[in-house]
């Protein structure tokens, strides 16, 4: 059977992107934040996981305003990147596993999440950053990826509440896929951070650590906010949080910290880490 080894959630700043094309790695700007992934490098280079199920949001790449599903879920062979306006280079296809993609999507639509399959899907920044740095330099890369869209601009955005209860039925379907596969699960956005308007370039840390603090031990904690609360507490795309939440819910057993940071600000937002690994249930 297909079993959840853990999860990493990180922010997925454009600025990231360029840093890593321009290979201002050693830079002494960028050195503190790059060298935060090698505890994640390690842990990966030691589970091996075969399949990256990643969780983000789309921002007027693949859907746009006119046309936004609520959680779409990729069901292509390969999933391909473009610019849409950051002026970052575009990478190579993602190979996808089609077979998985459409066992997650009969589990979740039976489970009563009635999802969108998306027999083609462009993934943006937010789908390109995190992979190239859990596996800069690696090219393909090393795991198979099933993107997992959750809407994360066009309001009414999901619940976190529902979030939660989506996080939990998609690590029900990964782990009831018969392949024995090592799944990754990824969340990608956050943390705090507000792109325009009056309060552009917010931060919250005291709410950061909160998240980081409590996505550990009591993800249901951040079910008591509403959207529009955590944008005021986080900003206006602070809401890119309920990716992390869903990742975390994924996890089905017994959840550990292997490593997180926390850096501000990286261009406009707190960027942040959590590598969390996931133990079977007794
Ligand atoms: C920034 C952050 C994001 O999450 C994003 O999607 C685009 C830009 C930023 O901080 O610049
Ligand atoms: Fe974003």
């Amino acid at each position: 059977m297909a079993r959840i080894v853990g999860a990493i959630t990180t922010s997925h700043v454009p600025a990231i992107g360029k840093a890593m094309a321009r290979r201002l790695q050693q830079d002494p700007e960028w050195k503190p934040f790059f060298d935060g992934f090698d505890p994640a490098h390690r842990w990966l280079d030691r589970v091996k996981p075969d399949v990256a199920v990643v969780i983000y949001n789309d921002h007027g790449l693949g859907m746009f305003l006119d046309k936004m599903p609520t959680f779409a879920v990729g069901a292509a062979a390969e999933y391909r990147n473009a610019d849409e306006g950051w002026g970052l280079p575009v990478v190579p296809p993602f190979p996808g596993d089609p077979g998985f993609s459409w066992h997650l999507i009969e589990s979740l639509i039976a489970d009563e999440f009635d999802i969108t399959s998306c027999q083609e899907m462009l993934v943006d920044h937010a789908f390109a950053i995190p992979m190239n740095l859990m596996w800069p330099d690696k090219q393909p890369k090393p795991v198979r990826s099933i993107p997992v869209l959750v809407n994360g601009i066009q309001h009414p955005l999901p619940l976190p509440s529902r979030c939660f209860k989506f996080g939990r039925a998609l690590g029900r379907a990964i782990e009831s896929y018969p392949e024995d596969l090592k799944v990754l699960v990824v969340g990608t956005g956050g943390m705090s951070h507000q792109l325009d308007g009056k309060r552009a370039g917010f931060i919250n840390k005291e709410f950061d650590r909160m998240c980081l603090e409590k996505l550990v031990d009591d993800p249901q904690a951040l079910t008591r906010y509403s959207i529009q609360e955590i944008a005021e507490l986080a900003g206006a795309q602070g809401v890119e949080i309920i990716m992390w939440l869903i990742a975390r819910a994924a996890l089905t057993g017994h959840v550990s910290k292997v490593h997180s940071q926390y850096r501000v600000p990286v261009s406009n937002t707190a960027a942040g880490l959590l590598v969390l690994q996931n133990a079977a249930a007794a």
